[in-house]
């Protein structure tokens, strides 16, 4: 049997899926990083559907469509910023990653592809970034038996092994890719 997540490395902006998953900020406006390559991806089409969410509290995620990219659909999450652990921010970004899962399961949707949400800008260490992500993936296949494909996107070689790692130290089977 197929494996349901894949760990892979690639610019998630090229991936057509159900959605990708955008780290974005409060505002849903628009940044850098992943946030800044969906939007110059998807067009000013997107800009235009967020500023009508009305932003996004910490923790939770909203859906639009994707656009110019090739994916249906963008989940539009805000993960947590780093401080030292011990602010909430692991309770933060799991709730990140159950309601991307969510509203994903709300829309019907069978792939989904996920950066490694805060562990940019936000400062999120990547080691446990990615444990919550993984461990999110988990619970979300047992309780959704529609999702097919979760793919954890990662744009460097270093945090692809990083999340590879977290996947083998988890006992999670994952297909690995160099797109
Ligand atoms: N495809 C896949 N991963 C990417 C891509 C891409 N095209 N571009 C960057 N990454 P970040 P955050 C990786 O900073 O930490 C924005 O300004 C990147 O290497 O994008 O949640 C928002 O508006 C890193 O591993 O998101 C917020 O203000 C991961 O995506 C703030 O940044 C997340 O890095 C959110 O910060």
């Amino acid at each position: 049997m197929k494996n349901i997540i894949e760990i892979i490395h690639a610019d998630i902006t090229t991936l057509a899926v159900d959605a990708i998953v955008n780290a974005a900020n409060n505002t849903l406006l628009g940044g850098g990083g992943v946030d800044g390559a969906i939007h110059r991806g998807a067009g000013p089409g997107l800009l235009q559907e967020c500023a009508a969410l009305q932003g996004c509290e910490t923790g939770d995620a909203k859906i639009t469509g994707g656009y110019g990219l090739p994916a249906r659909h963008v989940i539009h999450t805000v993960g947590p910023v780093w401080k030292d652990g011990k602010h909430g921010e692991p309770e933060l970004l799991g709730s990140s990653y159950r309601r991307c899962f969510e509203v994903a399961h709300q829309h019907g949707l069978k792939s989904i592809a996920f950066p490694a949400i805060s562990a940019g800008v936000y400062g999120y260490p990547m080691r446990e970034a990615a444990v919550i992500a993984l461990s999110a993936a988990q619970s979300a296949i047992t309780l959704y038996p529609e999702l097919e494909r979760i793919i954890f996107v990662q744009f460097s070689e270093g945090a692809q092994q990083v999340y590879l790692e977290a996947a083998a130290r988890l006992g999670i089977m994952s297909d690995q890719a160099d797109c």
